[in-house]
């Protein structure tokens, strides 16, 4: 059977959905769209940095700026109370998406970063001291290990990170002897960002609680594009980003168990946040408003539940499965050209992502010229340099995968990496 005959859903009807599939590059980025050489079709596959918007989220953003754009949370008046209901509802969608009990669950934040800062400044820098640790992996993102990093140096707390074994998974062993009394928070990645590795967050959140620490999942990659559910995985803490999953940017959530959110002080001070204020001291409102403070991005979470309905419609189990088809036969065509070294875990073990280097070309030139094929690819370190470092590279290639890329895309990528390695040869 060919590989397009197992995609798990109608692929060119997703792609109707997304308009900007249907444009070209190759001109002149200060004038896009007019000049001449701009005929290149797009294939874009850095979908792990950020994904497209369908048509349904575009439509209850702007739904929400041309028939009730208002203030949320503050007025008597119809428009207010609309965009606030419109709001808050976001809050519960979103709760139901991920098994959580409720919208008192569901903080709504900029972006992943901000949920981990948010954790680190309002948990971290009141509970952590010297004699403690927080125990992350070796494939952590910057925003989690830049964050504990310094939240570490800032309150004494040593920070661990459990290693990764050369075939790119995380050494469980490791965790059962970095993670001991003194840990306070296990902070790791759900799906690798770069490696692609699927880690076993359950196993984790019954090592850590059996010492009596919190987990944190860092849900960036896995939420977009697998069923996850916090019950299941019994974390206490989980974030993820709205760009990564259709959604907007400037959307982001933290989840949080509402007994570990109650305890924790606010992150951000001032309007919306507070019940009462006098000249001496200030009373909290209650979860989550208590951590969304000032006017938050109305349109963005309006636009993020938009998302997840449609996440939700074309479902994440197929999902998983069109991503599970594209990585490996990416992997494996990848792997075929020869002279390619691909990063983590074998082709069936990996969320929808493929890293790689060929020899003798540097990731930021492989991504130059597949620019000029149309072929949108990341190239660097994806936030995860000490990583790299220990993967022996500064650098890598990253392909990566949503609902709508085809096994033809697939085919431009690796042709065009093909040609690359051809010219340096
Ligand atoms: C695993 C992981 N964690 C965290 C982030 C940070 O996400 P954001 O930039 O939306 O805060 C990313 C983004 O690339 C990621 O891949």
């Amino acid at each position: 059977m060919g590989v397009q005959e197992q995609y798990p859903f109608d692929v060119e009807a997703i792609r109707d959905d997304f308009p900007i599939l249907q444009r070209s590059v190759g001109g002149d980025p200060e004038t896009p769209g007019e000049g001449p050489g701009d005929d290149t079709p797009l294939v874009y596959l850095d979908n792990a940095a950020t994904t497209h918007t369908p048509e349904p989220v575009v439509e209850a953003m702007s739904d929400y700026y041309r028939t009730y754009n208002s203030n949320v949370h503050r007025g008597i008046h119809q428009l207010s109370q609309e965009a606030s209901v419109a709001y808050e509802k976001a809050h519960d969608t979103v709760a139901e998406f991920i098994g959580a009990s409720g919208r008192e669950e569901i903080v709504f934040t900029k972006n992943t970063t901000e949920a981990m800062n948010l954790v680190a400044y309002a948990w971290g820098l009141e509970e952590l001291g010297p004699g403690d640790n927080v125990v992350l992996s070796e494939m952590e993102h910057h925003a989690s290990l830049v964050t504990w990093q310094q939240i570490g140096k800032r309150t004494g707390a040593e920070v661990r990170f459990i290693e990764v074994t050369e075939d790119g998974r995380l050494d469980m062993a490791d965790a059962a002897t970095k993670i001991d009394d003194d840990t306070e928070m296990v902070s790791v990645v759900h799906v690798s960002n770069t490696l692609g590795t699927i880690n076993p967050i359950r196993e984790l959140a019954d090592l850590a609680h059996d010492h009596d620490s919190l987990i944190f999942a860092d849900a960036a990659q896995s939420v977009p594009n697998r069923p996850v559910d916090v019950a299941d995985l019994d974390v206490d803490f989980l974030a993820f980003s709205g760009h990564k999953m259709a959604g907007p940017t400037g959307i982001g959530v933290l989840y949080g168990r509402e007994a570990v959110l109650d305890a924790m002080s606010p992150y951000l001070y001032g309007g919306d946040m507070i019940r009462r204020v006098t000249f001496e001291d200030s009373t909290w409102e209650d979860l989550p408003w208590k951590f969304e403070a000032g006017t938050p991005s109305i349109a963005e979470g309006i636009g993020l539940a938009a998302a997840v309905e449609y996440v939700e419609e074309v479902g994440r189990d197929r999902i998983e499965a069109h991503e599970r088809l594209l990585a490996e036969y990416a992997y494996e065509e990848l792997e075929a050209l020869g002279g390619v070294e691909i990063y983590g875990p074998p082709a069936d073990e990996r969320g929808g992502l493929v890293a790689f280097n060929v020899d003798g070309v540097h990731a930021h030139d492989l991504s130059s010229i597949l620019n000029d094929y149309g072929v949108a690819i990341r190239a660097g370190d994806h936030c995860t340099q000490p990583l790299h470092e220990k993967m022996g590279v500064a650098a890598s290639a990253r392909a990566s995968f949503y609902v709508y890329n085809t096994v033809e895309e697939v085919d431009a990528l690796v042709d065009a990496v093909a040609d690359a390695r051809d010219l340096f040869a």
